[in-house]
């Protein structure tokens, strides 16, 4: 079996497989009759940067399951563009002054802070539609079965919706300046606001890729272990991390009275539990050899050691 990349590979394939979705993403939304500002508000975000970790988990796993190759990456491209898309109207729709009120979003001011709220809010309802619109065009002329494409975007909208990661942002705000909140909740709260979708975005590939049913478990443990440790990574990153390098506000939680790990757990325990997640993530993985999962190895890795 190959070594697994180290910490400083990763992030190079990690570039390299996000400029492939960069270069999807840059006319995705050009040939619809969207209004002037809105276009320009819904590609403010989308072009504003970011990891692009939940297209480059879809295309990952597609790859990993019908191997490197096949072309089908090429063809599940809309599919993965759209979990983007997806994901940058639930960042949108986070930073509102009735959310989390944070002024800064991947290194440039939030969207209601550059356009308006009633822009930023429907931006966000822009982007969500869209991304249905997206993940559908992957069965045009028979490109991925459809039945696959099918039952991947149902997936993806139980995840992003009430019950995942609506739900999810929901127990956020119920949570924000609560006493008493325990671990049970805040992890329930974590897996659904944040894991939901990183989850998906694994099955999803899988399921793309006619994986078997249990390949497509393996997919979703990892996905949920890894989700898990994201999210305590980012409540860490909150507390020791610096604005510049996040490209949003540090200590935003703490502002708020949020619940997080480390405001439950402290940062020690919180850095142990990401480990441990990011260890089960990896031990979901374990039938699976090659470059491919090499790389998901070592992503889950790089999860819990990020700057930003
Ligand atoms: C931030 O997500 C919001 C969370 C769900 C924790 P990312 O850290 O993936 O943000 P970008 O896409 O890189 O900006
Ligand atoms: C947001 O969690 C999760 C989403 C569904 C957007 P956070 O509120 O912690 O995300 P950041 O720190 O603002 O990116
Ligand atoms: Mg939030
Ligand atoms: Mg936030
Ligand atoms: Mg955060």
């Amino acid at each position: 079996m190959s070594e697994a990349p180290t910490s400083v590979n990763v992030k190079a394939a990690l570039a390299r497989r996000a400029a492939e979705i960069e270069a999807y993403l840059a006319d995705c939304l050009h040939d619809r009759d969207i209004p002037e500002r809105l276009l320009a508000s819904m590609e403010y975000s989308l072009h504003a940067g970011g990891k692009r970790l939940r297209p480059v988990l879809v295309l990952s796993f597609v790859r990993l399951i019908a191997g490197a190759g096949t072309g089908l990456g090429k063809r599940v491209l809309p599919f993965a563009g759209a979990l983007e898309l997806i994901h940058t109207y639930s960042l949108i729709h986070d930073d509102l002054p009735a959310m989390d009120d944070d002024d800064l979003r991947r290194g440039k001011p939030s969207n209601h802070k550059k356009f308006d709220e009633a822009t930023a809010i429907l931006a966000g309802d822009g982007l969500l539609t869209e991304a249905f619109t997206l993940m559908l065009t992957c069965m045009d002329d028979g490109a991925v079965p459809a039945e696959r494409v099918a039952r991947a975007a149902q997936a993806v909208a139980v995840a992003a919706g009430a019950g995942g990661m609506v739900g999810g942002q929901a127990l956020d705000m119920e949570f924000t300046a609560k006493d008493g909140v325990s671990f049970e909740e805040l992890r329930g709260m974590h897996a659904m606001k944040t894991g939901a979708l990183i989850t998906v975005a694994c099955v999803a590939g899988a399921v793309l890729a006619g994986a078997k049913l249990c390949q497509v478990r393996h997919a979703r443990e990892f996905g949920r272990a890894v989700g898990q440790a994201f999210q305590i990574a980012d409540d860490i990153l909150d507390v020791t991390g610096d604005t510049a390098t996040l490209g949003k506000p540090a200590g935003s939680d703490e502002r708020q009275g949020k619940t997080t790990y480390p405001s439950l757990l402290g940062l020690d325990e919180s850095r142990r539990l990401a480990n441990e997640c990011s260890a089960a993530a990896i031990a979901h993985l374990e039938s699976f050899t090659g470059e491919e999962a090499d790389f998901l190895r070592a992503l889950a890795r790089y999860i819990v050691e990020r700057v930003n």
